[in-house]
């Protein structure tokens, strides 16, 4: 039960700054706890909205769930699973599946949550929602991995479907596991339901664009801060920490449009070339030899020194907390967008504002994904499918129409792009939570 719209009578203890659900601990809230801060933030600029803010820091439902296996060795092992549904005020849950062997409830609480503001900012029908696995796939063998999606994928069954919560790839899972999941609900459902699940396989009633999708909301978002600041595309100087499926495509569609990529880096090391890296050929390599690293026309950097090279734009497009309060100083970029989740510290991000960098945050930035995953989910319901061309000129508008109403929020209040997203993104749940009211 809630009183956090009354005032406490005076025998009852003062409420702490954030209500924190008795299921979490308040000494250890791990990302949740960041998210909670994010909403803090936020509050003053929701005027009357703020009245259904409490709506904001509570997760509408979790699903946590023992999803035992025969493993190929004849044992029985058990893996914990979980799915939260953040908010479903303006549609469908709708979030990544992630396998990890860090997998927390908190984790998986404030990746649903950041799913809302993403949702909601680029102004997609949707809620937020995500789920997990704690487990290291590297250890398991294929058919071990199907037997973990489909059990996982029956006991979340109570909570997704189509209309309710609409799964998709996040890290380590990808279109085969989404097709066992798409199968497994098919199966215990009675009909073949291709919409439960997106970042399908093409055959299976996956998108056109979907892979590089992500990649190209990076570009696009970015270019229009760039045009923003005066910061000409032409010859832009652009470093680029991940060469995986957001960095690589983000690179080469920057390259296709007369930018040079100064720098790479991922997870075999790094290279540079004042020249300009062909990320094309980049990408050749590493499929020839696995590695970035001797790279014809480019020089090895030690890893460090990544955040030291001269550029006009930076993409991290790796991993969550890279710019910290110990190297954010150091960046001599002007633009950052995330193409990753969480890659600045909330520190840095402080750091970066002062030196009058601009951040194009991650709830904008890679929001291209999920925007064509809601094209897969339009087009299984109609069965009708799209070209190409179709979905990236339809991405590339909504991206455009977002980051400009982010651009005149934060101009406005004189915010980053970061709390001007969470604004429009809080303002847009907490209209709908006002509109539909409580029920019953
Ligand atoms: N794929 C999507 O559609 C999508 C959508 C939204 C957000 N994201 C986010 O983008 C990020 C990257 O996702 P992805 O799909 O490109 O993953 P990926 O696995 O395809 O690529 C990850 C890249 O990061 C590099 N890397 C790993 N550890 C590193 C390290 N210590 N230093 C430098 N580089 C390192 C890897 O070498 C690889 O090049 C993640 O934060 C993910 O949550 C992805």
């Amino acid at each position: 039960m809630t009183t956090e719209h009354r005032p406490p009578a005076s025998d009852q203890p003062a409420p702490r700054q954030h209500a924190i659900p008795s299921y979490l601990d308040a000494s250890h809230l791990g990302p949740w706890g960041i998210y909670l801060e994010q909403v803090d933030r936020v509050t003053p600029y929701l005027g009357k909205l703020a009245y259904w803010v409490e709506t904001l820091k509570r997760p509408k439902r979790i699903l946590i769930v023992d999803v035992p296996i025969h493993l190929d060795d004849g044992t029985v092992a058990h893996f914990e699973g979980y799915r939260v549904q953040h908010n479903t005020s303006r549609g469908p849950a709708k979030g990544g599946i992630r396998f990890h062997q860090d997998v927390t409830l908190s984790e998986v609480m404030a990746l649903s949550a950041w799913m809302t503001v993403k949702n909601a900012a680029v102004n997609l029908p949707y809620g937020g929602g995500k789920g997990g696995i704690r487990i290291d796939p590297r250890n398991y063998s294929q058919g071990e991995l199907e037997r973990l999606t489909r059990r996982y994928t029956t006991e979340i069954g109570l909570i997704i479907g189509p209309e309710k919560d609409i799964p998709a790839p996040d890290v380590n899972t990808n279109p085969q596991i989404m097709a066992w999941m798409m199968d497994t609900y098919s199966m215990n459902t009675g009909k073949t339901s291709t919409g439960v699940v997106t970042g399908k396989p093409v055959a299976l009633g996956g998108s056109l664009g979907r892979a590089d999708a992500t990649g190209r909301g990076v570009f696009v978002t970015g270019a229009q801060a760039m045009q923003k600041l005066g910061i000409p595309l032409e010859g832009a100087r652009i470093a680029v920490q991940g060469f995986g499926n957001v960095g690589n495509a983000a690179a080469r569609i920057f390259h296709d449009h007369g930018a040079k990529i100064v720098a790479i880096q991922d997870v075999s090391g790094t290279v540079h070339s004042s020249a300009g890296i062909d990320p094309h050929r980049a990408l050749e390599h590493l499929r020839a030899t696995g590695s970035i690293l001797d790279l014809p026309g480019t020089e090895p950097v030690e890893r460090d020194a990544f955040w030291d090279v001269d550029c006009d734009v930076l993409i991290p497009a790796a991993l969550e907390n890279q710019l910290t309060e110990t190297n954010a100083a150091r960046i001599r970029a002007r633009v950052i967008i995330e193409g990753a989740n969480g890659p600045t510290t909330p520190a840095a991000d402080d750091i970066l504002h002062d030196k009058g960098v601009t951040v194009v945050p991650d709830v904008l930035a890679n929001a291209g994904g999920v925007t064509v995953s809601y094209f897969e989910w339009v087009q299984d319901f109609s069965s009708f499918f799209w070209t190409e061309d179709e979905i990236n000129a339809r991405l590339d508008r909504i991206m455009r129409e977002a980051f400009d109403s982010l651009w005149d929020v934060s101009q406005r209040h004189g915010v980053t792009l970061r709390t001007a997203a969470f604004i429009v993104a809080c303002t847009r749940v907490l209209e709908a939570r006002a509109l539909r009211g409580l029920y019953p």
